[in-house]
């Protein structure tokens, strides 16, 4: 079960709860951090010395929030007696990054939900569920 911690994803994160539990089965929670991104502007671009702490800097904060994210998962997943563990990920691309991670964790099942961030703004699916349900060779159920 992907989340980035927004509303949407939050009701679908309730409902995949309820899922495993009605199922015995047990949940991986996966949070995707965006990789840090050093664009020249106008061919300007810091030395390595001075980006690399601001580089450290954002990561922690970056980490600490889908941290946090993953924790609440696991936190209400215990509550309703699931057994669930959560990952961090770095990709530009969490689309690829679900769908490795559910290889690895071996899962049968992805849940997310239809939209997250972004909201649902009249586009049929988010471009992650879009890209999930695409590439996926395992099953995926959108929560909508
Ligand atoms: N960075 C991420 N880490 C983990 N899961 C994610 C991440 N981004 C999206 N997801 C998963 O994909 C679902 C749909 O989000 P998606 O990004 O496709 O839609 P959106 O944010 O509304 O639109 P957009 O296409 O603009 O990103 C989320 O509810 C969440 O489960
Ligand atoms: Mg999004």
């Amino acid at each position: 079960m992907p989340t980035d911690g927004s509303n949407l994803s939050a009701r679908a994160v309730t409902q995949a709860i309820a899922f495993a539990r009605a199922t015995g089965a047990r949940l991986t929670t996966l949070c995707v951090m965006p990789e840090f991104l050093v664009r020249p502007t106008a061919g300007f671009t810091l030395p390595e010395s001075m980006l690399e702490p601001v580089r450290k800097q954002l990561e922690a904060e970056r980490r600490a929030k889908c941290q946090a994210i993953v924790d609440r998962v696991c936190t209400d997943a215990a509550a309703a007696d699931v057994a669930c563990g959560g990952v961090l990920a770095i990709s530009d691309a969490p689309c690829e990054a679900i769908i490795k991670q559910a290889t690895k964790s071996k899962c049968d099942l992805i849940i997310m939900a239809s939209h997250g961030r972004r909201g649902l703004q009249g586009v049929l699916l988010g471009s992650e569920t879009q890209k999930v349900l695409t590439h996926s060779k395992i099953p995926v159920l959108v929560v909508r």
